[in-house]
């Protein structure tokens, strides 16, 4: 058997299977195994993107975990499985649904992949990594939150199309969690190098930043039926990437906080060092006054998601 990287992946819908497909172009793993319940829909996707993968002359084989049992001894682990919220259902409901979702699959990674680094990709995705972390009892460096990377990577883009140049030279920086209360950081962002202020006006920069917030909401408009996945994946598979290779770089990811930036006991976004260790590093960047108010903001409303699950016994016993 080889000793390759095996990069597991819990959810076979658009994002997994994007995360999976991305990763199999990279071939920066040996093998990925899809889990998920529609197990035949999960194995014409993995016959597909191996074939894909051996089209570029990629090593990566896709295969698929019949049961949990089956994703053993994995290097990652993503985890994208959710519910999408229904009508009637409230913001509460789908919280209670999908940390119930994140609880078992869980259970599951900790049992069979104990010394796998965690990927939380499901929403509410601050709460849904809390959960991933309490549940599985790892170290907050192996349980780690995709956005930032999706949501900086959405304000760069904005600011290309307000530019009309800069492509692959814009460096924009997101911070705080996954929600309408996101802290973009304009302050910080860059296009080869030149603040965005000295480029672009004040309104066009606040333009950006509100633009970024509902960035997630823009697509869902416009698909009517899902969430975007092309992004959403390809920032999971940067992190995968990072850590498998241990590259050390920096990007925003949502880890629980023990004291930095004032806070504790609750998951945000923040800039991290990626490694083999998974969360290796917090960053602790300097927020002006007005920054720091909208971090706190974010704060308290992951913060609120996990009062609610506190509320409703959620993490009783642990
Ligand atoms: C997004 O921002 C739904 O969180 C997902 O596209």
């Amino acid at each position: 058997m080889s000793q390759g990287k095996r990069v597991g992946i819990v959810g076979a819908g658009n994002v997994g299977a994007t995360v999976a497909y991305s990763l199999a172009m990279l071939g920066s793993c040996h093998e990925i195994i899809l889990r998920d319940n529609k197990i035949d829909v999960a194995r014409g996707k993995a016959l597909d993107m191996s074939q894909a993968a051996s089209a570029v002359r990629s090593h990566t084989v896709v295969s698929v975990a019949e049961d949990m049992s089956d994703l053993v001894n994995c290097d990652v682990v993503v985890v994208t499985a959710g519910s999408p919220r229904l009508p009637g259902m409230s913001r509460d409901d789908l919280l209670m649904i999908n940390a119930s979702i994140t609880k078992e699959v869980i259970q599951g990674i900790a049992e069979y992949s104990p010394n796998a680094i965690i990927i939380m990709v499901s929403n509410p995705l601050d709460a849904m990594t809390y959960v991933a972390l309490k549940e599985s009892g790892f170290d907050r460096s192996r349980v780690i939150g995709m956005a930032g990377i999706l949501d900086s990577s959405r304000m760069a883009a904005f600011i290309q199309e307000k530019l009309g140049y800069g492509g692959g030279q814009i460096r924009a920086s997101v911070m705080g969690g996954h929600g309408d209360d996101m802290v973009p950081l304009p302050r910080y962002s860059t296009v080869a190098g030149v603040p965005l202020s000295d480029v672009l006006s004040e309104d066009e920069i606040d333009e950006i930043v509100v633009r970024t917030r509902n960035g997630g909401a823009e697509i869902v408009g416009h698909l009517k039926t899902g969430s975007a996945y092309y992004a959403p994946a390809k920032s999971t598979a940067i992190m995968v990437d990072a850590i498998l290779k241990d590259t050390k770089q920096i990007h925003p990811c949502a880890v629980y906080l023990e004291g930095e930036y004032g806070y504790k006991d609750v998951v945000s976004g923040v800039p991290v060092m990626l490694g083999a260790n998974g969360a290796e590093k917090i960053i602790e960047v300097t927020l002006d006054e007005a920054e720091q108010e909208m971090f706190k903001k974010s704060c308290a409303s992951v913060q609120e998601l996990i009062d609610s699950l506190n509320k409703n016994n959620f993490f009783k016993g642990k």
